[in-house]
């Protein structure tokens, strides 16, 4: 890995042993893109482009070159207004009403490590030798504005980190009307978008789109980063696959409203831009002041989108998941919230604690409904004080009970929400987000909280830090259940009515840093009325989330499946629920169920206190059987074997890092009469090794395993499922 600048060339090469990412400072002074992908020895020869090519009826920006045409040159950062019709990376208001902006080249830094975000997450590092970090500084003489552009590469992945810093050092203000991660521009490609877009209850489905002229974007307006998109895309070629051909993820690590678009201009060039969502955003820039973008993750793959996932994975579980829960082994978990709802109380939870022990489970997590006079969704979110008609004894005596059956205790909250029916609200009318002579839009019976002020993030830190030092919780399950509307603070000034959005995530990344830095031994997993904010931001906090409310195991296929592009199985919260199922009535076999959550942080949520002696028997040993496989579906490297998407079969498979262990699982949704056959073929196995199958003890060979594959056996009835251990002998 190594970056260097070649200074009568004016290139900057960012390099490891996989990737090249190739920039140049162009005759105007601004940077220019040259290249990314595939590893290029000599890069710096690059420096015979851009060609000078002259167009019909565009503009052109240095008076003697008329074919230097910032509409046909790739560029890296690119500005509006100075012959580049498409879509800029900023935009800027000088005092005067200007627009343009000429930011050039003035200096430059590289050093090894790479520097935290200032009040941001992003990637870090364990030691300053795993990557390299290249500041670009580029300065506006007329607007006394500069802004440094920092790339980082990594010594171990073919990744690139990118964001950008806006600083004012003059004295009139400047409105900064968009302010993007990160832009790169291609030169002839024809790609195709890949996204992870859906709903409540069907997060992530897996969606791909050819690119046509014009722009291409998804975005988030929806105050965090959304059930409906998620902040990921890649641009692939339209012959890639999981296991073949080129593919560009861009994953942001961000919790807010966000966009990533792809443009394609007239010339065939296709931008790809990622990062704030400039719809409803401005930012002042006072004297002195600066704003700092957060930091997108662009990931190179010429192995097709397994790779590509694969190098998310590693990154994330190693570099950008933090704290105790990094490297341990996820507790088996139990969850009273579809078992009971809101209708329980010590006797009912403490009866379901017991019958959870006996089967092993390791943490028991009390949900909704545990505070204020919260009976159903209608009050109470503010109020964090235990409901002691419910709970007699309160939070210390349920945890000491649950503790002495052998099990941690865990809590949910839902910290960053206030009901209109709350003590809080009562009080603090003016600390949620509202307009001021405007009525407020209710979702879900409640409003946020405004977490861009100060005194409502203290209230969050205090009130949550209470109850957990109060009795002897070792999970908080951090919950989120509406979007924003009526985006407004009473507290931010006029002219920074636009911040809110990016302030009130600022805001709350305060408040997790405090809490999670002040209780590292508790293990958090971040909701969002399931995987409305299942995104790199809050992964820096939570080790893992809430993958989505459908609890379905058929649906899981495709939830977890797309999950899979960026996120690791670390990451995926997967519970086995009642049946019929809750959200879709439908019923499938405990095994399947099982076999399904298996392959995510397992946990149960029904009532389990309601299953016969043959269930309880069956959950005890699924707890045991995954107690012996969840390191390798924890830590180990993901394969995407079938579809969801695309038949009615899935299969995946997890091989640990020595590739001595292999888990299977393959699902059959609706089953036929006289089927054909199925066999599923293996990825990553050591081909010269022996494998042997555990259930059946029959020996397989490595490459036997990849090459034949493996015959699936006639599965009889709808949503069944086939799961086979392999261990290398
Ligand atoms: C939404 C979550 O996704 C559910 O799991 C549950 O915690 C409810 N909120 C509780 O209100």
């Amino acid at each position: 890995m190594s970056i260097e600048f070649f200074e009568g060339k004016n290139i900057f090469h960012l390099q490891n042993e996989e990737i090249s990412y190739v920039i140049k400072i162009l005759k105007n002074g601004q940077p220019g893109h040259l290249y990314w992908g595939k590893k290029i020895k000599n890069a710096e020869r690059l420096d015979r482009y851009p060609t000078s090519q002259h167009r019909p009826y565009e503009a052109y920006a240095v008076k003697n070159d008329s074919g230097f045409i910032l509409e046909n040159i790739a560029r890296e950062y690119p500005s509006f207004g100075q012959s580049d019709f498409r879509e800029p990376a900023y935009q800027i208001e000088a005092e005067n009403g200007s627009i343009i902006s000429d930011l050039k080249y003035k200096d430059h830094q590289i050093y090894s490590g790479k520097k935290e975000l200032d009040g941001l997450p992003g990637v870090y590092l364990e030691h300053d030798d795993e990557a390299e970090s290249l500041e670009i500084i580029l300065y506006d003489e007329v607007l006394d504005l500069e802004l440094t552009l920092t790339y980082t590469i990594f010594r171990d992945y073919p990744i690139i980190t990118r964001s950008a810093n806006f600083e004012n050092k003059g004295k009139q203000n400047i409105n900064l009307k968009r302010a993007l991660s990160m832009s790169v521009d291609f030169e002839y490609r024809d790609f195709e978008l890949l996204q992870l877009s859906g709903a409540w209850g069907r997060e992530r489905d897996i969606l791909r789109r050819s690119l046509d002229q014009g722009i291409t974007k998804i975005d988030s307006k929806r105050g965090g980063s959304s059930h409906q998109q998620n902040p990921f895309a890649a641009l692939v070629e339209p012959d890639t696959d999981e296991y073949g051909g080129e593919a560009y993820g861009f994953s942001l690590i961000y919790s807010a409203n966000f966009i990533a678009q792809a443009e394609k201009n007239h010339y065939g060039k296709t931008r790809m831009s990622m990062g704030i969502n400039p719809f409803n955003f401005n930012w002042l820039l006072e004297n002195d002041q600066s704003f700092q973008t957060p930091e997108v993750v662009m990931n190179y793959s010429d192995q097709g989108l397994n790779k590509m996932s694969q190098n998310f994975h590693q990154l994330y579980r190693s570099h950008l998941v933090k704290g105790r829960y990094r490297d341990q082994e996820r507790p088996v978990l139990i969850n009273n919230w579809e078992g009971t709802y809101f209708d329980f109380d010590t006797d009912k939870i403490l009866e379901m604690a017991e019958a959870a022990a006996e089967v092993d489970i390791e943490l028991f997590v009390l949900d909704d409904g545990w505070f204020g006079k919260r009976n159903d969704d209608t009050s109470s979110l503010g109020d964090w004080y235990v409901n002691e008609e419910k709970l007699p004894g309160g939070l210390e005596y349920l945890a000491q009970e649950i503790n002495n059956l052998g099990m941690d205790f865990g809590l949910w909250f839902e910290p960053e929400m206030v009901s209109p029916d709350s003590d809080l609200y009562r009080e603090h009318p003016e600390w949620a987000i509202q307009v001021e002579n405007r009525e407020s839009s209710l979702s879900r019976q409640q409003l946020i909280l405004d977490l861009s002020r100060s005194d409502v993030q203290d209230y969050i830190i205090e009130r949550v830090s209470a109850i957990l030092n109060k009795a002897n919780i070792s999970y908080v399950k951090w919950d989120m259940n509406r979007p924003m509307t009526e985006y407004g603070s009473l507290k931010l000034k006029p002219g920074r009515q636009r911040e809110l959005n990016h302030r009130y995530i600022l805001g709350l990344y305060r408040v997790l840093e405090a809490i999670t830095s002040r209780f590292p031994d508790v293990l958090f997993e971040s909701c969002a009325g399931g995987g409305g904010r299942f995104d790199p931001g809050m992964l820096y906090y939570m080790p893992q989330t809430w993958t989505s409310d459908d609890t379905d195991a058929v649906e899981r296929l495709k939830i977890q499946y797309g999950t899979s592009i960026v996120y690791p199985a670390s990451s995926m919260g997967a519970h086995v629920s009642a049946v019929p199922n809750h959200q879709v009535e439908r019923s499938t076999s405990l095994k399947m169920r099982y076999d399904v959550a298996s392959f995510g942080n397992l946990g149960y949520e029904l009532d389990i206190t309601e299953l016969n002696v043959d269930q309880i028997k069956a959950v005890k040993n699924q707890v045991k059987n995954y107690k012996e496989i969840r390191s390798l579906v924890q830590f180990g490297d993901f394969y995407r074997l079938r579809s969801p998407f695309e038949s009615n079969f899935t299969a995946w498979s997890y091989l640990s890092q020595d590739k001595e262990e292999v888990l299977v699982g393959f699902y059959q949704i609706l089953a036929s009469p006289n089927p054909r056959e199925q066999k599923v073929k293996l990825k990553g196995l050591d081909a010269g090794a022996e494998y042997k199958e555990l259930s059946s003890g029959e020996i397989y060979g490595g490459d036997e395993l990849m090459n034949y594959g493996i015959k699936v056996p006639y599965l009889k009835g709808d949503f069944s499922s086939k799961v086979w251990r392999f261990q290398m002998i």
